[in-house]
Parts: C-alpha cells; sequence; structure tokens
C-alpha cells in the first residue's frame, strides 16, 4: 500500500469515527465524511477508478471499527459501499453521490424496520431476569417518551405509580394472584386512569395552547366549558379516562423494547385491595400494570398465539 493511499485510507477512516462521535448517525456520518475527502480528493489528485475505491474502502474500516458499538444496523450500508467499490467506474462525484443515495436509503429503511420490530416483537414475556435491575432514569425516560401519546384534549389523564423495592413487589404479587413474574420483574408500572383528569389538567392545557397559538385568550372560556361539559358524567370520565391511559400503556410496551426491555400487561388483580395497598384515591381506576425488566437469559416462551386476521376484525367502507 503506497504512503498516498494509506493516508486516505486513514483520512476517511478516522473521519467516519469523528462525525459519527458527534451525531451517532451513520447516515449522515457517511455523507460527510464522502463529501470531505471527495472535496479534498477532487482539488488535490485526478478522479479515478482507484481513488474512489481508496476512499470507500477507508469509509467501510471506519464503519467496520465503529459497528461494534451500534450493532447489526451497519450491515446494509456496508454492503452498499462494497457494491459501489466494485463497480465504481464513472467519475468521482457520481459515484460518491451514488454512495450517499445508497447510504440515505438504506439507513432510512433500517430506521423503519427497526420501528416494525419493536411492534412485531413485543410479546407479554412471563420469564424475568430476576437478578437484573432496570435503573430509575431508564424507567423515567420510558415513562417520558411514552408520555408522548395522544389524548382527548390532550388531558393525559394517566398516573403512574412504579413499584419497585422488593418488600413492595413481594406484597403486589399477593394481590396479583400470585403471579409471579410481578416478583421476577425488575419494576411493575400501575397504570393509574384519573377520572378527575378534565378539571386538574384543563388549565395547564389550556395555557400551552394560548403560549403556543393554538388558540387565541379570548377562546380560553368557551373552549374550557366544552372540554369539561365532555368529562361530565361519571360513565363518560371513566371511559375518557380508561382509553387514553391504555393508549399510554401500550407506548410504555412499545418505548420498553427500544431499552431492550420485556414487559407483561396485567389485568389480574384485585383492584380494591390494590387501591389500599398504594393509597390510590377515590376517583382514580387502575385498568393495568405491566411488569418490565429484563428476559430471562434462558427461559423460553411460547410462540405468539392466534391473531385475527384484517378480514375478520376490520372492514373498509
Ligand atoms: C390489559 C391486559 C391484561 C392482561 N392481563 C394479564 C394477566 O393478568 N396475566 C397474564 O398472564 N397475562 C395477561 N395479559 C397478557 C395476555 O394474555 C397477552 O397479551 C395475550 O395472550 C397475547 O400474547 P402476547 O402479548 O405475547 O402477544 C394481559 C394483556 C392485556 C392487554
Amino acid at each position: 500500500m503506497g504512503d498516498e493511499k494509506r493516508g486516505l485510507r486513514e483520512e476517511a477512516r478516522e473521519l467516519f469515527k469523528l462525525f459519527f462521535e458527534k451525531s451517532k448517525d451513520v447516515q449522515k456520518a457517511t455523507a460527510q465524511t464522502i463529501k470531505e475527502i471527495t472535496d479534498k480528493t477532487l482539488k488535490e489528485v485526478q478522479p479515478s477508478k482507484e481513488k474512489v475505491k481508496e476512499i470507500t474502502e477507508g469509509i467501510l474500516e471506519g464503519i467496520q471499527d465503529t459497528r461494534k458499538e451500534v450493532g447489526g444496523r451497519l450491515e446494509g450500508v456496508i454492503k452498499t459501499l462494497q457494491e459501489l467499490t466494485e463497480r465504481a467506474t464513472s467519475t468521482v462525484r457520481e459515484v460518491i453521490t451514488g454512495v450517499v443515495e445508497g447510504v440515505e436509503e438504506v439507513s432510512e429503511k433500517e430506521k423503519r424496520e427497526e420501528c416494525l420490530k419493536y411492534i412485531k416483537e413485543r410479546r407479554s414475556v412471563t420469564f424475568f431476569d430476576p437478578d437484573r435491575e432496570v435503573p430509575d432514569e431508564v424507567l423515567k425516560d420510558i415513562l417520558n417518551i411514552a408520555a408522548l401519546a395522544p389524548s382527548g384534549y390532550n388531558l393525559q389523564p394517566w398516573e403512574v405509580i412504579v413499584v419497585k423495592s422488593r418488600d413492595k413487589k413481594k406484597k403486589l404479587r399477593e394481590i396479583c394472584y400470585n403471579q409471579e413474574k410481578v416478583e421476577e420483574a425488575s419494576a411493575n408500572i400501575v397504570i393509574i386512569a384519573n377520572t378527575n383528569a378534565a378539571e386538574e389538567h384543563v388549565d395547564r392545557v389550556l395555557d400551552s395552547w394560548v403560549e403556543l397559538g393554538y388558540i387565541k385568550e379570548e377562546e380560553r372560556d368557551s373552549l374550557r366549558e366544552t372540554i369539561l361539559a365532555g368529562w361530565k358524567s361519571p360513565e363518560r370520565r371513566k371511559r375518557k379516562a380508561i382509553r387514553d391511559s391504555a393508549l399510554f400503556a401500550m407506548s410504555v410496551m412499545i418505548v420498553a423494547r427500544y431499552f431492550g426491555l420485556e414487559t407483561h400487561p396485567m389485568e389480574g388483580f384485585d383492584e380494591a385491595k390494590l387501591k389500599r395497598f398504594l393509597g390510590i384515591g377515590r376517583g382514580k381506576l387502575v385498568p393495568l400494570i405491566v411488569a418490565i425488566g429484563y428476559r430471562h437469559p434462558e427461559k423460553e416462551l411460547l410462540p405468539r398465539a392466534y391473531r385475527f386476521k384484517f378480514e375478520e376484525f376490520g372492514k373498509i367502507v
């Protein structure tokens, strides 16, 4: 390997790693590296097939070094670059443009597939690793992200109590009809539907709408009345609070997957006992509890049971 060749390659590799470190985004880092190296190459030397190979090989090496950190996501990018290196017959600029586009496509597709994976791979996991704790900060991150879930008039009628201490989990297990997973999971998120959320949250919600220009100050009072009217009857309060809390709970389960965690939703518990145990007041209901933790490394889950197909549960009209 000549000195100049090694120089370009090494530069590309180091640049990629630097850009990746800054953005944690393989697509951006690759595009940025290619741009810098190409500009430099075009200025300094004649574009040639050989040159393109050197550049892409350097970037490839950088990606391979970084791969361990971020796992399989980079496989597609590496493949694209390898293929382009092999077929590099046109000018540097054309090839590089192709590389950037390829990386963008691969990266976008991977992002979408990853998102689908979180939904497809979610299971009600029965076996948690009793020795692995989920740090409080991770639990808070999950709950804050899940709180981006939608709710009627953005009233967010949910609350949670996270049961994590050993003695409290033991007691909770009894209340959950002795379900073992309650104690084995690192924590149990008690999802609480607040049937008084409209009165308690409406002003904060309206403040933010006025601040953000969704509505004018003079529209505020009549909208407040409309919102509260929707929550008048006990039946409606209950329905809205439970509906939105369930959407929140689903988000918790999906976001947990992003953090490499598993969950198990549970309705099997004595609600009256639970409310006494945790001091959950009147006007609040517990639609479900979500156990959360790391999957047990050895125990196997049964395959996913039958799911009704669209033809059975839906129609398009
Ligand atoms: C609201 C709700 C309550 C549930 N309650 C329990 C429960 O108390 N105990 C249990 O073992 N599984 C419970 N499940 C889990 C379901 O049995 C499980 O979601 C279903 O069988 C489908 O399996 P999957 O989630 O692995 O796809 C509950 C699920 C939901 C959505």
